[in-house]
């Protein structure tokens, strides 16, 4: 306690010395690019010559701690807003809305409503006197608070990397007219797409995916070094989620407990939302029993950890697969190898995160960080002051150069160390002196005792 009360005022106080030196200039741009279900195990399978240099010259976050659901929109809104799904509102892929009767599907869906509950960063920006770009980031087409990023896309599958870099590149250095951005965010689909193909295990056709992701890493340090921005701003590289491998096998089929009649099922695997046409209670007591890989949970038991409760989005019952298992209804087979969406704390769903850039330190890393932590993290890169968010920068900031934590934790151990250990020896050589002093009275008096004993006899 005593440790961060003073690790606080230290990283404070050199919080504030460089936030003298970028209140004169401005902050840095930001960049932030998503591979979409990155692995945070592919770091260690697969080669990557391009990320590993560029966090060598910057942080490596090994595993980031995700949001339930591990799905690709709830996630990444989490990544621009700092929230839990169940507060940002975009809880699933699939969604519906019994306020508004409305249904969502992920991508098909540009109505404001899904989304107004937050605020993402490329708008709030805007607010503190900055452009902002979002390169298909999921969100970034919508009309959230009336407002759109200044320069977006609108998701288009055909456009390549290098055609997305090419775009943001140009807005990030702006031109005679307009001044370049301050905060981009860029998304791209692999390796998800052939995760999802071929399974996160096929190492054959993951060792090309990987090499092909690592590629466009290259080729985007490249394009901001060709460009003179390499070196004057900040670039994170992160993902939404994992990947787990998928079995023909291991099906956990709906229709041998209940009757496809008897519900609705408004997102199927790995986690599934019914809503019950009769009582819930008849409907949960067949499900809770139903496989021994299936958790069922009525709405209002699911577990506070997984911070996925309080919405009307999330449906009366809910059915969490285990890893490696997928929900079928309806005599359905498997479409697919990898799959996500399951439990936030399996390492198999963990995206990592890295970042490189004047503000970072270098050669850094640490195991682990909350990606609600990333949104606070961004929010100080550019001195925009965040929405309410459910992250901190507490862990986030020892990422900075400026701030250094992980030496001053050393150091301020070491001197804590020391002068417990002090402490003890000082108090230890005072308790034995009393004692002495106390044991070693009696016999004093008993030898003067003594010494006038023989004066009386
Ligand atoms: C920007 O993206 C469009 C596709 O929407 C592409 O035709 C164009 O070449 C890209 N611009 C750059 C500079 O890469
Ligand atoms: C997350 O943040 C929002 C906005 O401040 C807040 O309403 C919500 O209670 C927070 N959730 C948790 C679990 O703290
Ligand atoms: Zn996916």
């Amino acid at each position: 306690m005593l440790l961060k009360v003073l690790l606080g005022l230290l990283c404070g106080v050199t919080a504030s010395v460089a936030g003298g030196d970028e209140a004169q200039q401005g902050p840095l741009p930001l960049l932030m690019v998503s591979f979409d279900g990155f692995r945070a195990d592919y770091l260690q399978r697969f080669p990557m010559p391009n990320l590993k240099l560029l966090y060598s010259q910057g942080v490596l976050v090994e595993q980031l701690t995700n949001v339930f659901i591990t799905k690709t929109f709830p996630n990444h809104y989490t990544l621009v807003t700092g929230l839990y799904a169940e507060s940002h509102g975009i809880v699933a892929s699939n969604m519906y809305d019994p306020v508004s009767h409305k249904h969502f599907h992920a991508g098909q869906d540009q109505d404001p409503m899904w989304w107004s509950k937050a605020q993402p960063l490329w708008i709030t920006a805007l607010d503190s006197g900055y452009k902002t770009a979002a390169m298909m980031w999921p969100g970034s087409d919508v009309l959230i608070s009336s407002r759109t990023p200044t320069h977006f896309l609108p998701y288009d599958f055909n456009v390549t990397f290098r055609q997305r870099i090419g775009n943001v590149t140009k807005w990030l250095l702006g031109n005679e007219k307009e001044p370049g951005v301050k905060f981009a965010a860029l998304y791209w689909e692999e390796p998800d797409r052939s995760g999802h193909k071929y399974g996160p295990e096929n190492t054959a056709v993951m060792t090309k995916v990987l090499k092909e992701v690592d590629d466009n890493i290259g080729l985007l340090v490249s394009k901001l070094k060709y460009n003179g921005l390499w070196g004057r701003i900040n670039v994170i590289i992160t993902s939404d989620h994992g990947m787990a491998q998928l079995s023909t096998e291991r099906l956990i089929r709906l229709d041998d407990c209940i009757h496809p009649d008897d519900y609705t099922l408004v997102d199927s695997s790995p986690v599934a939302a019914l809503i019950p046409h009769k009582d819930p209670k008849t409907l949960f007591t067949l499900l809770r029993t139903c496989h021994a890989h299936m958790t069922a949970y009525l709405k209002s038991d699911i577990p506070d950890r997984l911070h996925y409760r309080n919405n009307e989005r999330i449906q009366p019952i809910i059915l969490v697969a285990d890893e490696g298992w997928s929900i079928v209804q309806r005599g359905n087979t498997l479409s697919r190898m990898g799959d996500h969406g399951y439990d936030n704390t399996l390492p198999s769903m963990h995206p990592f995160m890295a970042a490189a850039g004047p503000s970072f330190r270098e050669g850094y890393r640490i195991s682990n960080l909350k990606s609600v932590d990333i949104y606070p993290l961004m929010c100080h890169l550019l001195s925009v002051p965040p929405q309410p968010n459910n992250g901190s920068l507490s862990q986030a900031r020892c990422l900075l150069a400026a701030e250094a934590c992980g030496d001053l934790t050393l150091v301020i151990s070491l001197v804590l160390g020391i002068l417990l250990v002090l402490a003890t020896i000082i108090l230890l050589f005072r308790w034995r002196r009393n004692y002495r002093q106390s044991r070693s009275q009696p016999f004093q008096r008993l030898q003067v005792d003594d010494d006038e004993e023989p004066l009386f006899e």
